[in-house]
């Protein structure tokens, strides 16, 4: 694999040559530019590398803009941003321009060092692996179905179907996945994983979670809010790849956070599910979060929306919301308002509670076109996937 080329842009010169010598000690970077400019110069760079870094001031004034801009011309580049600013407010606005990693000032070099050593695979491998398949689900705002969908499509696909399924709860505030279709109490968590992520092997991970069903294991959001932060993107990437050689699907259920943690399994996802449903507080969310995954460059033909609660009655239709979303419907499921309740609160998954229920039908169907994938991974099996809803 060639070496990645990187370019510094930066207002402040220290900033400048600070961050090119820790790029000069990484064995992966190969030839470095440093470029000294403002804002404005930022998108007269011509010869675009595999990744450009912007520091010193530029993105809190103008720079994102002008790496949105960057973007439209450069879909391959990727951007890091080293700032001060890590509030919410900015890093949605960076994430939104397309920048990959928001780092802290001054770039200490471990983490420097970790962020190119997660892009330059991505970048010349693609989001999918020859092993398991990655499903990452999102509810575009709360209460949408993410996570009784992902809890209860891991349930038929090892059910059903045979498979080994590994659900990672990946909700780190108040994560609840494990209630949807099991009355065990987890004994471990993903925090507890991530405190011993030195550790981390098949059997580790197999341990950490529950077994839920036949092929089905779970592994429980962090049972303390507080811990979250135990739980590092590099963290969740290693247990993703783990999971992704040892299980045939890996199902994410990434909630709503949108953050440095939840973009490990969006980049990382065969397939990512936006849960939403057909009125329009939903569909806004879904619209922006679309163009947060076109910004990053995510190839739109891994992201598919599951409509839930559908009623065909509804002003909305699934056409109006692919125009608005601008992606496609991956497959609406029915509202069974008694069937998914009594499911929830009993913690029984629905396909073993209701089985002629239209909802159990609907999950059975996106879990017979999932499986029916032949072991290689290939164009076919996105292509498949949008065959009808
Ligand atoms: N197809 C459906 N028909 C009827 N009710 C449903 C359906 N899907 C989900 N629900 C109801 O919606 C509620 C919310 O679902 P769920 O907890 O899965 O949402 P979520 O997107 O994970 O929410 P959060 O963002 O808070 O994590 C469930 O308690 C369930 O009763
Ligand atoms: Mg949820």
């Amino acid at each position: 694999m060639s070496k990645t080329r990187i370019t510094v842009v930066s207002s402040d010169a220290q900033h400048l040559s600070q961050i090119t010598s820790v790029l000069e000690r990484d064995s992966n970077v190969g030839e470095i530019s440093a470029v000294r400019c403002d804002a404005a110069q930022l998108e007269a760079i011509s010869d675009m590398p595999d990744v450009l870094i912007v520091n010193g001031g530029l993105p809190e004034n103008g720079g994102l803009e002008s790496l949105a801009r960057l973007r439209q011309s450069h879909p391959d580049a990727a951007f890091i941003v080293v700032s001060d600013n890590q509030s919410p407010e900015f890093l949605l606005k960076a994430m939104r321009a397309g920048v990959r990693e928001v780092l802290p000032t001054p770039a200490v070099s471990d983490l420097l060092h970790d962020a190119i050593g997660r892009i330059a695979p991505k970048r010349k491998a693609g989001g999918g692996g020859q092993d398991g398949k990655i499903l990452a689900m999102t509810s575009c705002k709360g209460g949408s179905g993410a996570t009784f969908l992902a809890t209860n499509l891991a349930w038929v696909l090892a059910t059903n179907h045979g498979k080994r399924v590994a659900l990672i709860d990946l909700n780190l505030q108040f994560g609840d996945a494990a209630m949807y279709v099991t009355d065990q109490t987890p004994a471990s968590n993903l925090a507890l994983v991530c405190q011993q992520i030195h550790r981390l092997d098949a059997a580790f991970l197999a341990s950490a979670m529950i077994d839920v069903a036949p092929g089905f294991s779970l592994l429980a959001a962090p049972d303390d809010p507080a811990h979250a932060t135990d739980v590092r993107a590099e963290h969740v990437e290693a247990i993703l790849k783990l999971a992704r050689a040892n299980y045939d699907f890996v199902i994410v259920d990434v909630g709503r956070s949108l953050d440095g943690v939840s973009l490990q399994p969006f980049d990382m996802a065969d397939m990512i599910f936006p849960v939403v449903q057909l009125t329009l507080p939903f569909i806004r969310e879904a619209k922006r979060l679309v163009q947060v995954f076109l910004s990053l460059g995510y190839p739109m033909n891994k992201v598919g929306l599951i409509v839930n609660r559908y009623q065909k009655s509804g002003d909305i239709s699934l056409e109006d919301l692919e125009k608005t979303v601008n992606a496609k419907v991956y497959k609406a499921v029915p509202n069974a308002y008694e069937a998914v309740a009594a499911s929830v609160n009993q913690g029984e998954p629905i396909a073993r509670l209701a089985k002629n229920s239209p909802v159990t039908k609907a999950l059975r169907e996106i879990a017979e076109s999932l499986a029916a994938e032949p072991e290689k991974a290939g164009k076919g099996w996105l292509s498949r996937l949008f065959a009808a809803h």
